[in-house]
C-alpha cells in the first residue's frame, strides 16, 4: 500500500468534460461483469504489483478495485503512478471477474474489478492529516477540524446515510397519519425548557434580543389552537447548557403535537414511530407496547427517572432497620427524616479493597454524606461499620437485601431524593465495573406519573418538572391550590437503556388553569402577561385539548447505530466547549457589527 507522499512533478488535471458516471462503486456485483462502465471517486489506496497498479476507488456507496495494466492501456497505466491518496479520478473500462485467488469475500464488490481503458485525473489532494480507514481513530479534535475528510470515512458516511433513512421513514410514518409539517421561527422569544437561551441582539430594535428556541413548544400549541390538529416538525433546537456525550448546543427534535387526544394516544403513536425508525435504520425493531413505570417506582428502584432496566443491582430501602442502629451515621439520617438505602453486588468479591475505597471517594464527589460498604467474607463481615451490628441486625439486613458470602452491600444515608440519586449513579457505575450491562439488549421504557412541580432549593420556589405548560392529572387538579407538590402531571418520558429519548405531556388548554400554574411557580400576573400573554390569549379563543412529545433525533440515531458519541451522527457537531473547530465558530464580532448592534463587550476578570 502506498500512502500519500509529496508529488514529484505537477500532475496534469483533466476536465470532467462529457464523462458521466454510469454506476456507483459500491453497487457493482458479479452480475455486472462484462459491462462497460464509467466510475468516479477518490483514491482510497494504491498498490503496485509487478508493473500492474491496483487502486481502491471509493465513493459514498463503498469501494471497488480498479486495475491499471499496461496491456489494457499503456497511457492510463503510466498516469496511475502519479496517483496518491484522495485524488479524484474518473475511469472508463470493462468490469471483469477477479481471478479466483484474489477475490475478497469481506468486500461486497470483492468478486469484481474494473480493467481501466482510460483515466481522467480531476483533482489532487494534499497529504492527509490522518488516515481515513475506519480502523484508525484519529484524535477527535483533528477529525473535527478536517470534518470534510472525516465524513469521507465509511463509518461516518454510512451513519449520515442511515440517519437520513430513519428521518425519511419518520416523515413518511407521520405523513401517512395526517401530520402536517409546519416550520416555526428560529428568531423568537424565550421558551422555558430548563436550559439557558442563546440570544441574538436585534439591530433594528436596539437593546432587544431574540432567543433561539429551546424547543417549538409554544408555537406547536398555538398551531393546535389554530386547528391544525396534527403537527410535526424535524426541527433544530438550541440550548446553552453544559455538554455531555449525548448533548449538543444545537440538536434536532422530532417534534409532535396532536389535538383531542390523551396520553395513551401520544404514546402509541410514538411507539409506532420508533418501530418505523428502527426498522429503517437497521436497528432491532422494538416490541410494542413498551413497558411502563411510574416515576415514583423508577426513583425508588433505580434512583433515576430514566432507569436502565437491562440489569439488576436495584436499590433496597433499609430505613426501618436502621432507625435504632448503633451506627449513628445511619440512624441519624432516618431520625432527620431521610433514608438509608443500599445496593447489593452479589459478585462483590471481584471488587478489591482499593476499588471500594475509590468508590467511597467518588461518591463523596457527588456531594453525598458518604458511602458505607459491608463485605460478607468467608470469615464474617468486613466493614468500617461491622462493629455496630449485632447478630440479629445482621440477619435482618441479609434477609432484606439478599447479602450472602461473597457479596458486598453498599449503603447510602441522607435526604431521600439525594440518597436515591446517588445510589442511581452508583448503580450505573457498579453495572459497568461488574460487567453487568448486557450488549445487544434494547430496553425501551415509558416513565409516567411524574410530579408536576418540585421544590427548587437554589431558587427557593417551586419549578416545573417538565415545563410549565404540562397539564396536571384531572383528579389532582384541586390539589394545585392546596398542596401543589403532590400534584401529578400528565407527562411521560420514553427511555432506552437508561437514556432519555424523548418526553412530552398533555398540555394545559384552559387559560385559568395555566394562570393558576404560573402563580404556583411564582410568576405574577404582570410577568405572565409580559412573558406569556400571547399563549394566554391563544388559550382564551377556543383551545382544543391537546398534547404531544418531542424525541431527540441525534440521541436516537446514536443509540440505534451503536455509537457512543452524539457527534458521530451529526455532520458538523460542536466540541464539549460548543466550538466548531472547522469553521472556528464562535468568533469575535468586528467593531462595525458591534456598533450597529449597539453592543460593547466587557471582559470579565
Ligand atoms: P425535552 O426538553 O425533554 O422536551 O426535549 C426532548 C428531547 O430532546 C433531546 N434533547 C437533546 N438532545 C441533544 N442535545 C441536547 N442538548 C438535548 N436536549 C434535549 C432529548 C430529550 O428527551 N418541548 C418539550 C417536548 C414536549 O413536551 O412535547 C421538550 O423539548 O432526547
Amino acid at each position: 500500500m502506498t500512502t500519500a507522499g509529496e508529488q514529484q512533478g505537477p500532475v496534469r488535471i483533466d476536465a470532467l468534460g462529457d464523462w458521466r458516471r454510469s454506476h456507483y462503486c459500491g453497487d457493482l456485483r458479479a452480475s455486472d461483469i462484462g459491462s462497460e462502465l464509467l466510475l468516479v471517486g477518490w483514491v482510497a489506496g494504491r498498490r503496485d504489483h509487478g508493473g500492474i497498479v491496483f487502486i481502491d476507488l471509493r465513493d459514498r456507496t463503498g469501494i471497488v478495485q480498479i486495475v491499471l495494466d499496461p496491456d489494457d492501456s499503456p497511457i492510463a497505466h503510466e498516469r496511475a503512478h502519479a496517483l496518491r491518496s484522495e485524488y479524484v479520478i474518473a475511469v472508463r473500462g470493462k468490469l471483469s471477474a477477479r481471478p479466483e485467488e484474489t477475490r475478497n469475500p469481506s468486500l461486497p464488490t470483492g468478486e469484481v474489478e474494473l480493467r481501466v481503458a482510460d483515466i481522467r485525473v480531476l483533482s489532487v489532494s494534499r497529504v492527509l492529516p490522518f488516515p481515513l480507514d475506519d480502523a484508525s481513530e484519529a484524535n477527535e479534535a483533528v477529525r473535527l477540524k478536517h470534518r470534510f475528510l472525516d465524513l469521507r470515512r465509511p463509518r461516518m458516511t454510512s451513519n449520515l446515510i442511515a440517519r437520513h433513512r430513519a428521518t425519511t421513514a419518520i416523515r413518511n410514518y407521520l405523513d401517512e397519519r395526517g401530520f402536517i409539517d409546519v416550520e416555526t421561527p428560529i428568531l423568537t422569544r424565550s421558551t422555558p425548557e430548563g436550559a439557558r437561551d442563546y440570544l441574538v441582539p436585534s439591530r433594528v430594535s436596539p437593546g432587544l434580543v431574540y432567543a433561539l428556541p429551546q424547543s417549538p413548544q409554544l408555537f406547536k400549541q398555538i398551531l393546535m389552537v389554530s386547528g391544525f390538529d396534527r403537527y410535526y416538525q424535524i426541527v433544530r433546537c438550541f440550548r446553552d447548557e453544559d455538554l455531555r456525550a449525548d448533548r449538543q448546543p444545537e440538536f434536532t427534535q422530532v417534534d409532535i403535537e396532536m389535538s383531542f387526544v390523551g396520553q395513551d394516544d401520544v404514546m402509541a403513536l410514538t411507539e409506532g414511530l420508533l418501530v418505523a425508525g428502527a426498522r429503517a435504520i437497521g436497528a432491532p425493531v422494538p416490541e410494542t407496547p413498551f413497558p411502563r413505570m411510574h416515576y415514583e417506582e423508577a426513583m425508588r428502584r433505580f434512583g433515576t427517572d430514566r432507569p436502565d432496566t437491562r440489569f439488576g443491582l436495584e436499590i433496597v430501602e433499609l430505613s426501618d432497620l436502621m432507625r435504632e442502629s448503633k451506627a449513628r451515621i445511619l440512624a441519624s439520617a432516618v431520625e432527620r427524616g431521610g433514608i438509608v438505602a443500599g445496593i447489593l453486588a452479589e459478585e462483590g468479591k471481584q471488587l478489591s479493597r482499593r476499588e471500594l475505597d475509590e468508590l467511597v471517594a467518588w461518591v463523596q464527589t457527588l456531594g453525598a454524606g458518604g458511602l458505607a460498604w459491608i463485605r460478607a467474607a468467608e470469615d464474617g463481615w468486613q466493614s468500617p461499620l461491622a462493629k455496630f451490628f449485632d447478630e440479629g441486625e445482621r440477619e435482618k439486613i441479609c434477609e432484606r437485601t439478599g447479602l450472602r458470602t461473597g457479596g458486598v452491600l453498599f449503603l447510602v444515608a441522607g435526604p431521600r431524593g439525594h440518597a436515591l440519586q446517588v445510589l442511581g449513579q452508583l448503580r450505573l457505575r457498579l453495572g459497568q465495573m461488574l460487567r453487568r450491562i448486557p450488549e445487544g439488549q434494547w430496553n425501551y421504557l415509558w416513565v409516567t406519573d411524574f410530579p408536576l412541580l418540585e421544590y427548587n432549593l437554589e431558587a427557593k420556589r417551586l419549578s416545573a418538572v417538565h415545563h410549565p405548560f404540562t397539564a396536571p392529572k384531572d383528579e389532582d387538579l384541586e390539589l394545585l391550590a392546596t398542596d401543589p407538590e403532590r400534584v401529578r402531571a400528565q407527562a411521560y418520558d420514553v427511555v432506552l437503556n437508561g437514556t432519555e429519548l424523548g418526553g412530552g405531556s398533555i398540555r394545559i388548554h384552559r387559560p385559568d388553569v395555566q394562570s393558576q400554574l404560573f402563580e404556583a411557580l411564582g410568576i405574577d400576573e404582570t410577568q405572565q402577561r409580559q412573558q406569556f400573554g400571547f399563549l394566554l390569549d391563544a388559550l382564551s379563543f377556543g383551545a382544543p385539548p391537546h398534547g404531544g412529545l418531542a424525541l431527540g433525533l441525534d440521541r436516537l440515531c446514536m443509540l440505534w447505530l451503536g455509537e457512543s458519541s452524539i457527534r458521530d451522527v451529526i455532520a458538523f457537531p460542536k466540541t464539549q466547549k460548543a466550538f466548531d473547530p472547522m469553521s472556528e465558530a464562535p468568533s469575535a464580532p468586528n467593531t462595525a457589527q458591534l456598533r450597529e448592534l449597539g453592543l460593547r463587550f466587557v471582559v470579565r476578570e
